[in-house]
């Protein structure tokens, strides 16, 4: 089953977002397999953001993210990767849909409130980054025959 990574950044967490935004996940029918409140090295944020380091905003957006505490989660279910870049809106919440995280809740383009991976390569990638082999829960639902 397809597995994807999922941040609320320090600004979704300060302001108590938190539940609200596994909520609406644990609602549309994926499923939670791991998840963990952390605070996030320098070393991790430049890894996890990689591919923005020749950017001009990647400074600030590595201090950002090391700020304050983050809550890391891992989803899965049917085209879970696709699905939760849509639940959460364009980046910029000033162009995201209402009814979506990030048009529902953010003001900034630098803080706004979740991060999701973008591709199949990217969930590979930034999940073995952020959860090691032991933080993962493999768990049956029985309501999983009916989503
Ligand atoms: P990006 O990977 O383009 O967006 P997304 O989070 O939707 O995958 O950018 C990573 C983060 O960098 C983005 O969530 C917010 C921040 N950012 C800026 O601060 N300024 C910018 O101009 C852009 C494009 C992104
Ligand atoms: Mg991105």
């Amino acid at each position: 089953m397809e597995k994807t990574f999922l941040m609320v950044k320090p600004d979704g967490v300060q302001r108590g977002l938190v539940g609200e935004i596994v909520a609406r996940f644990e609602k549309k029918g994926f499923q939670l397999v791991g998840a963990k409140l952390m605070s996030v090295p320098k070393e991790l944020a430049e890894q996890h953001y990689a591919e923005h380091k020749e950017k001009p905003f990647f400074g600030e957006l590595v201090d950002f993210i090391t700020s304050s505490p983050v809550f890391a989660m891992v989803w899965q279910g049917e085209n879970v990767i696709a699905t939760a870049r849509q639940m959460m809106g364009k980046t910029n919440p000033a162009d995201a849909q209402p009814g979506t995280i990030r048009g529902d809740y953010g003001v900034s383009l630098s803080m706004n409130i979740i991060h999701g991976s973008d591709s199949p390569e990217s969930a590979e990638r930034e999940l073995a980054l952020w959860f090691g082999e032991g933080e993962q829960v493999e768990y049956q639902k029985a309501i999983n025959q009916w989503i």
